[in-house]
């Protein structure tokens, strides 16, 4: 069996990870207390005895309001940490897959689906910090691999660290008959997080460099609200319940959508669209509930 280091086992992503491939992988998944990821000398002790030959880093500051009031603490979470990984996994020939972001792309003035060599101008601290991993990151190890992750959801786990997201929002709307404004002048991917876990064993292996990962959305985020909710069956109800924000990102519009193609073609891997991502989840939501299919 692969050995694999996980970092961040305990979080959203990363406790989604132990629970898919604690049998398929000798797996290593330190929490905090066991390792603390903030300490230098730890880590080297930690991956020269462990030894492993994949390194998956999930570990961040993932809050963007935290990072923007505390850029230093994530410069040292999101910026120093990658980069001391890289230096570690170099050293001992092991593969690394960083979690990157979509929000590196959220100062481009570019409209479509961008690619992942568009030109880059981050306006936050979480986004510029996550772009300068990366180039840090792929200048130390060549051979890592770093997914730009667009926004991810997924319905409650018991046991697991939960992180409800777009999928929460719509199903507040339903169930509590609250209305909620979307942003019509903003275009993001949004994928059930489910699929990037299934997909991980494949993506482990592709080759070094940056990867847009996630589902595709030709969709504006109020149209997105509206074919989802359509899914869950409130299609009557969908227009008095979503509310179109034609006032967020004033300046110009807030465009995330990512071209995943070069994720396809190196490794087959291919989320569909936003909306097809949500009704994944929603069955899967259905079953577990014991409800009917869509
Ligand atoms: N979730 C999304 O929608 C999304 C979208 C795009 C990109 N991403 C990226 O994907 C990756 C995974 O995101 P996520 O949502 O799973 O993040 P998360 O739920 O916030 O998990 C972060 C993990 O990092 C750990 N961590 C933070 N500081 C640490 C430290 N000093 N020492 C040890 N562990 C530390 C946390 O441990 P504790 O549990 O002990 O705090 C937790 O396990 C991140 O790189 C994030 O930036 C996420």
């Amino acid at each position: 069996m692969k050995r694999v280091l996980l970092t961040g086992a305990t979080g959203f992503v990363g406790s989604r990870l132990v629970q898919a491939y604690k049998n398929c992988w000798q797996l290593d998944a330190p929490n905090r207390e066991q390792l603390d990821l903030t300490n230098r000398a730890q880590i080297h002790e930690y991956v020269t005895q462990s030894m492993p030959e994949l390194v998956i880093h999930t570990a961040a500051i993932s809050n963007t309001q935290y990072c923007e009031a505390h850029p230093l603490d994530s410069f040292l979470l999101n910026v120093q940490l990658p980069e001391r990984l890289a230096k570690e996994c170099e050293a001992i020939g092991a593969k690394l897959v960083f979690f990157s972001s979509d929000q590196v792309y959220n100062g481009t003035r570019t409209a479509g689906p961008l690619p992942e060599d568009a030109l880059l101008a981050p306006i936050t601290v979480y986004g510029r910090h996550k772009l300068q991993a990366e180039q840090r990151v792929l200048e130390l190890c060549p051979d890592a691999v770093c997914l730009r992750a667009t926004w991810m959801y997924d319905f409650e786990r018991p046991n697991l660290k939960n992180n409800t997201g777009f999928w929460g929002n719509l199903q507040a709307v339903l169930q509590q008959k609250q209305t909620l404004q979307l942003a019509v002048r903003e275009h993001r991917g949004i994928t059930w997080v489910m699929q990037v876990v299934q997909a991980m064993e494949q993506m482990t292996q592709l080759p070094g460099g940056v990867y847009n990962m996630g589902a595709r959305n030709p969709l504006n985020t109020y149209a997105t609200g509206l074919m989802c909710l359509e899914r869950m069956g409130a299609e009557e109800s969908a227009m008095a319940l979503l509310q179109p924000d034609t006032e967020r990102w004033p300046q110009f519009e807030r465009n995330l959508s990512m071209d995943t193609d070069k994720l396809k073609r190196a490794c087959g891997v291919d989320f569909g669209d936003t909306v097809d991502s949500f009704a994944a989840c929603l069955t899967a939501w259905n079953k577990e509930k014991g409800g009917t299919e869509l």
